[in-house]
């Protein structure tokens, strides 16, 4: 059996969820779910991200302390993960004893091996980033303030004897990792980015602050604690039992994938495996890297006042429906723009014009000419062919981390379904061998469409399996096999109920 690590960013509990965080946590989900249906052993591990300065000014700004601040916000991320129907194995909290061990332990490794040194740092720092900027990396506001290129907001200057992670002396080295593993980040173009980030020079980074306390005290110096950053990366090996004698992290370590946006590239692609090279732990296997989800043409975020809550467009629009949204209408690695007009209409064309409308079909001529049971497919029915291709094109994209791809090379089948009934019109032939054939060939077709949709909509999975009268569970099917044309029972009860798939008007 083969392991798959994937993971995604863990969030800050300074805002609740909103649809940026649901975003990368369903593309998440959809991959481990993938993966289990290819029989992996999976570990999807999302959580978040509770020590720094930004949360602690929010904990002040709330009137409460930072620890009675992330409980009171943790929950609501496991919540909404809850209600997506996300099936992560694990959530990490930083705020963890777990995490805290782990912690202690990279940051003494890496200073152990000399990469970590007492310095003095005076930089512009933007708390929203919880990054220094240098200053021609800023941005000119309108009273000539310095505004930090991500949020737009003035950064503050800050002065203080830090502990700094030597990073410029691995620039050789990284570079020659990434040559040796030149398909690690996803897609290409944004990995092309992180590689320019490192050609372009790498500057050391403090790794402590002793102006707050919100943090992980330095094993060695518990007058400073971790930087935020080296802090919540560190979330990946905890969650697997780094730092802990009892367990052997490297059973599911390195990670396969690192699902990260694109705004948090510098710290994972540069930052993160320079510190695991530095502690002597091999880099995760692969970084997927995803744009942004922008609400009127910019970056969802509380500061920009433009969130818009997951939660209620599933109140609209179906879990389903909300899912696969996310997935299929963005190619990964760009950015998409979210409108409710975008959601309606990916909605109202693959999943009520054609799943939806396949599988109510069906269901109708099986009734009416059928008995209401299932029949064989045919072996040779050119449906098969099709059928074959989409599994393979499905199973590459996902490979790619592609979603978008994937579910078009599943949706494939569900067009040429539809077409073959088109063309063979069943529903105006006799009962008979003719049309149990043709019913026989799109039950057989919804079948494989079942299994190969389930990791996007799961629930909507679920019940065309039990229409089309298969039994059991369809997430208990293993791929390759069960995507082998022909499987479908004869005989079984063929059932309509409601739409799967109401038509939204617009
Ligand atoms: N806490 C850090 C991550 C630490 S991981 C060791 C962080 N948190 S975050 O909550 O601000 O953002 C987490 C992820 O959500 C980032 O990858 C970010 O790109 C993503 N998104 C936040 N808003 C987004 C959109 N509007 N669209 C898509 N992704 C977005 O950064």
């Amino acid at each position: 059996m083969s392991r798959f690590y994937v993971t995604t960013p863990i969030y800050y509990v300074n805002a609740e969820p909103h649809l940026g965080h649901a975003y990368t946590t369903i593309i998440g989900d959809a991959l481990a779910r993938w993966h289990r249906l290819l029989g992996d052993d999976v570990t999807f591990l999302t959580g978040t991200d509770e020590h720094g300065l930004k949360i602690q000014q929010a904990a002040e700004a709330s009137g409460m302390t930072p620890q009675e601040f992330t409980d009171s916000i943790a929950p609501k991320f496991s919540n909404a993960w809850e209600r997506l129907n996300i099936t992560n194995d694990d959530f990490i909290r930083t705020t963890e004893p777990r995490h805290k061990v782990a912690v202690a332990e990279l940051l003494q490794r890496c200073y152990d091996a000399g990469d970590i040194e007492l310095d003095t740092f005076a930089g512009k720092y933007c708390v929203a980033c919880e990054e220094y900027y240098q200053d021609e990396e800023l941005v000119s506001g309108p009273n000539g303030d310095d505004l930090c290129p991500i949020h737009q907001r003035p950064v503050e200057y800050f002065e203080e004897e830090n502990y700094f992670f030597r990073l410029s002396r691995f620039e050789d080295r990284l570079l020659d990792w990434y040559a040796k593993h030149p398909t690690a980040m996803k897609p290409e173009h944004r990995g092309n980015e992180a590689i320019g980030l490192i050609k372009s020079g790498l500057r050391d980074f403090s790794i402590s602050r002793t102006s707050l306390d919100w943090g992980i005290p330095l094993p060695w110096d518990d007058k400073h604690v971790a930087y935020v950053w080296f802090d919540a990366l560190t979330n990946y090996l905890a969650a697997v039992g780094f730092g802990d004698e009892s367990q052997d992290y490297t059973e599911r370590w390195p990670a396969d994938y690192h699902l990260i946006g694109k705004d948090i590239v510098r710290q994972h692609c540069v930052y993160w495996p320079a510190m695991l090279l530095s502690a002597g732990v091999e880099p995760p296997k692969g970084w997927a890297i995803g744009g942004w989800l922008l609400s009127g043409g910019e970056k969802m975020s509380k500061t920009s006042g433009n969130v818009v809550n997951p939660l209620d467009l599933i109140d609209d629009i179906g879990l389903d429906g909300f899912r696969y949204y996310v997935l299929a209408d963005t190619a990964y690695g760009n950015d998409g723009d979210f409108t409710w007009e975008g959601l309606v209409s990916r909605y109202n064309s693959d999943l009520a014009n054609n799943l939806g409308n396949l599988a109510a079909r069906v269901a109708t001529v099986v009734a009416k000419k059928c008995d209401g049971l299932g029949t064989a497919p045919n072996p040779d029915s050119p449906l098969g062919a099709v059928a074959a291709t989409a599994f393979e094109q499905t199973a590459a994209q996902w490979d790619e981390v592609q979603p978008s791809k994937a579910l078009d090379a599943t949706w494939s089948l569900i067009r040429a379904t539809n077409g073959h009934l088109e063309t063979n019109e069943p529903w105006k032939a006799e009962p008979g061998p003719e049309v149990d054939l043709v019913m026989g060939d799109a039950l057989e077709a919804l079948r494989i469409v079942a299994i190969l949709c389930s990791p996007a909509i799961p629930d909507t999975a679920q019940a065309v399996w039990e229409r089309i009268g298969m039994p059991g569970k369809v997430i208990d099917q293993r791929l390759p096999d069960a995507a082998t044309w022909g499987q479908y029972a004869p005989g079984a009860t063929v059932t309509k109920g409601d739409a799967l798939f109401p038509r939204i008007k617009t």
